[in-house]
């Protein structure tokens, strides 16, 4: 039997959090957790805690976390993202990085590092659903790539943009379009787009070419990624309706299991799908 896969987490928010108890619970018989990072030295230490009684899981730094992990789930911020990859793939290990946003568009030095050591980088599909045709469709022609997010108005409190445009979202009566526009500006107007947005560029057409529309619906009562895809060999449009998660009320459930769905991936024979 093939040792344990060491995984390391660096970033014991919500995420971080929820990924690490998967692995504890669900992977006991394919991989190990073998440490956990946080600038926060309180949340990685409290995690330690509740998944380890006897071993320290928490490192005092990325270097302690990297020597320790065959592969590292990068769990942090989006400024953070690129050079947690760009270390890790420097000490020829694996990465899965959940902070999208801050590697998207960087996908040819990404792709230097982890030929020069041979080391690898996954990127989970998130909250959203299309990814695998996606992919597909893309060694055909791809000529557009939309994302269509639906969100209860009050998802938007706080939003520089909508600010600036002056939008009162109590006033919403209806279905309103809130932006329009490429995927590279939709993160910077709406950072809580930033994933979904991110991987559907990467996978597709690339920031400055993929659309997306914002629209604040007062009948959401979850968060809605529409994605349509044309190309010369099909049209696909999914949707995903999704619930938060019941344990992080902070992020959609589907991200976490997708990322855990990614790591089981790592170590199934088989694989299914694209
Ligand atoms: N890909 C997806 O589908 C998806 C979905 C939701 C969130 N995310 C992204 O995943 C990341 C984590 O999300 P979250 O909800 O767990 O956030 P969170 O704020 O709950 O947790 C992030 C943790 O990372 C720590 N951190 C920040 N910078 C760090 C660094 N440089 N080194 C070590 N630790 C650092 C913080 O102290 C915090 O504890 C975010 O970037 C978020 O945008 C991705």
């Amino acid at each position: 039997m093939s040792k344990p896969l060491r995984i390391g987490i660096v970033g014991c928010g919500a995420i971080g959090t929820s990924l690490a108890k998967i692995v504890v619970r669900d992977f006991k018989k394919k991989a190990q957790l073998t440490a956990l990072y946080d600038i926060d030295e309180h949340k990685s230490r409290t995690l330690s805690r509740i998944l380890s009684k006897k071993e320290k899981l928490q490192v005092q730094g990325l270097k302690a976390l990297i020597a320790a992990s065959d592969l590292v789930v990068e769990a942090s911020s989006a400024t953070a993202a690129f050079g947690i990859a760009q270390e890790v793939l420097k000490k020829g290990r694996e990465v899965l990085i959940m902070s999208v946003g801050g590697v998207a568009g960087r996908e040819k030095e990404l792709a230097v590092l982890c030929r020069r050591r041979e080391g690898r980088v996954y990127i989970p599909s998130g909250a959203i659903c299309g990814i695998d045709a996606l992919k597909a469709v893309k060694l055909s022609q791809l000529n557009n790539v939309t994302l269509i997010t639906t969100k209860h108005p009050s998802s938007f409190k706080g939003v520089k943009y909508i600010q600036r445009k002056r939008i009162d979202l109590e006033k919403i009566k209806s279905d309103k379009l809130l932006f329009s526009g490429t995927a590279e500006q939709a993160v910077k107007f709406f950072p809580q787009n930033i994933n979904v947005a991110g991987i559907l560029s990467m996978a597709g057409l690339g920031k400055g070419k993929t659309t997306v529309k914002i629209i604040a619906s007062p009948a959401a009562q979850r968060n809605i990624h529409e994605v349509r895809i044309e190309s010369s060999a099909a049209t696909i449009v999914t949707r995903a309706e999704n619930l938060l998660h019941p344990d992080n009320p902070k992020t959609s459930y589907l991200a976490v299991l997708s990322a855990a769905a990614a790591l089981k991936q790592i170590f199934e024979p088989i694989r299914i799908g694209t």
